[in-house]
Order: structure tokens, then sequence, then C-alpha cells
């Protein structure tokens, strides 16, 4: 069971103040795009998976998934060495919480195949773990309503749940309580990837500590009018000159050269610039595809990224092939 699932940026992550519980409430405007990560399920009896499993790539691993069954895990492409292959793996948590919710045994054999970049602030350990749900609850021929793996998605974290609803949408709370918004036509997009990542968990602390040095105070966020109606009506120059994310002054602390990939981005015509999520991947609006594949050139040219890759949005979200 093959499932494919989309990477996110967010045009809008208005981060609020800090809760109790080390969370933050966010206005978190998601949007899929044409970046996609293939997560492939088999049913593999328990002796099949009792020892570590390993593959042609070389990047595998296996983990006990309860004490009577089993996941184990191969990854390959894109930065497949940083994924990591025991129980802190997404995919693995994702196909172990669904098990426990049939009340069976989680035995399972997955492949992940990369293309989103790892702790690239564009969700792809979210994305896997989505598109984990997808497939095992297929192969498992469990048939869970929709609401159902949504609740698990949001258990496993605050991106996973937007993996699995896909197009545009707004998310409130953790980001995990999502409202769609309707969008005209297509946007067309470059990311710039960075060597290494950035741990969210880390950049929201650097934005609190910043907060707190500088006084700023922060109110309850709300979703910009003006970035709805440029959605609305598909305008993209629009669009450009309202992307906005509150974690990025952080990231470019905890990263500095990022800085000058946006000013590269910039200069090269984006109608916008700014860090995915947290970060370090850098997303540009371009006017069009062509102009997307030529900004992309030309940042890869000027040295500023690791390299550069278009796409599209908005796509749908995990869906079997
Ligand atoms: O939910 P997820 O596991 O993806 O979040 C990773 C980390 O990001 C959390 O541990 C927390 O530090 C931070 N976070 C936050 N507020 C959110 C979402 C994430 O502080 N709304």
């Amino acid at each position: 069971m093959t499932v494919r699932v989309p990477a996110k940026v967010n045009l809008q992550l208005s981060v609020g103040p800090r809760r109790d519980d080390g969370y933050h409430d966010l206005v978190n405007v998601f949007h899929a795009v044409s970046l996609f990560d293939e997560v492939t399920a088999w049913d593999a009896p328990r002796q099949d998976t009792a020892g570590p499993g390993v593959t042609a790539s070389g990047e595998a691993g296996s983990v006990d998934g309860s004490p009577d069954g089993s996941v184990s895990v191969a990854v390959e492409g894109e930065s497949a060495a940083r994924v990591p292959l025991d129980g802190g793996n997404l995919a693995v948590k994702a196909a172990v919480a669904l098990a426990a919710r049939a009340g069976r045994r989680p035995d399972v054999r997955l492949r992940i195949r990369k293309s989103i970049p790892v702790a690239g602030g564009m969700a792809g350990g979210s994305a896997d773990a989505a598109a984990a749900l997808v497939a095992c609850d297929a192969l498992w021929g469990l048939g869970s309503p929709r609401e159902e793996l949504m609740e698990i998605a949001a258990e496993l974290g605050s991106d996973v749940p937007f993996a699995l609803f896909g197009g545009t949408a707004v998310g409130t709370g953790r980001g995990e309580k999502l409202t769609r918004v309707p969008v005209a036509g297509r946007f067309h997009w470059v990311f710039a990837l960075a060597e290494g990542g950035l741990s969210t968990a880390e950049v929201y602390g650097e934005c609190d500590r910043l907060r707190e040095a500088t006084g700023e105070q922060v109110g309850w966020p709300s979703a910009s009018d003006d970035l709805m109606a440029a959605l609305a009506i598909g305008d993209a120059k629009a669009l450009g000159a309202v992307l906005s994310n509150d974690l990025q002054p952080a990231a470019l602390l905890l990263c500095r050269p990022l800085a000058r990939t946006l000013a590269a981005g910039r200069e090269h015509g984006a109608l916008g610039a700014l860090v995915s999520g947290s970060g370090p991947t850098c997303a540009f609006l371009a006017e069009s595809e062509d102009h997307a594949t030529t900004l992309a050139t030309a940042l890869e040219a000027a040295g500023v990224c690791r390299t550069a890759v278009t796409a599209s949005g908005p796509v749908p979200g995990a869906e079997i092939v």
C-alpha cells in the first residue's frame, strides 16, 4: 500500500503567547505543495520483523512497536541518513498508534521515499506520519473514519492533521484545528534547501527568548484578511506582499546565512520570500512556472543554498497511489 503525501509551507505563521503546556496558540495558514514523500506499508508477520531490516539503500532499521508486535522502517532519498529509524520515527509512531486504536498488532514494514527536506520546516516528518496512517489503515482494512485518523494525527504532532487535510487551510490551537481556505488557481514556488536542519522546539524557544529580551507583547493572533483575499482571487503579487512568519527572526538568529538566501531570492524577482515554518528551508513565491525555474537556477548559481527545487500549490493531502 503506497501513499503520496505533500510538504507544506506556511503562508502566515502567527505565534501567540506560550501556553502552560509549552505549546503556542497559533494562526497557521498551511499550504500543501507538490513536493512529495512516499510511504509504502507491507504486512510483515512477527518473524519477518524480528531483526533490523536492511534495504539496498542501506538506510534501515527496526524497532519494537509494542510488546507483541514490531514495525520496521527503511528510508531512502533526500537526507535519508538524518531520519531516525527507532521509535522516534513519526511514521513508526503513527503505525503503532493506529494499531493500538484498532486493538491489533502493528506488524508492518514501512519504506519512506523522501523528497521533503528533513528538519527543514516543511513538515516532512509529519507528512510521513500522515502517510503511514493512511497506508496502514488501508493495508489492515480498518476503514477508519477520517475524523478518527485526524484525532490520532493531532496526538502525533501539530502539523500531522494538515498533511491528511491538504489544500490550503487555517490551523488554530497548536495548528491542529483546521478550516479550509478557498483558493483560486495555482501558485508557483521555489524552495531553497539548506545544509542541515533546525529543531522546531529550539526555534520556538528562541522566539520566546527574543520576545522576552525585547519586551514584545504578543496578542491573540488572527488570520490576515489581505492574505485570504489574495488566495481567493489567486493574486500571486498580492500574496507575495503579505506572506509572514513570526518564527523567522528566531530562525535567522539560529541560522545566519539564511538572510543572504532570502535577499538573493528577492534580488531575482521573487514576489515574496520567507523562511518556511521553523526553517531552515526558504520559500520564494514566483510569478509563473517559468519564473520559478529561473529563480531556482539563480539561487543555486549564487551559492546561497544546498539545492533549490520548484513546486506548486495547493495540492491534496495524503493519498493512496
Ligand atoms: O507538535 P510538534 O511535536 O510538531 O511540535 C514540536 C515542538 O514545536 C513542540 O515541542 C513545541 O516546542 C513547538 N511547538 C509550539 N507550539 C506549537 C507547535 C509546536 O511551541 N503550536
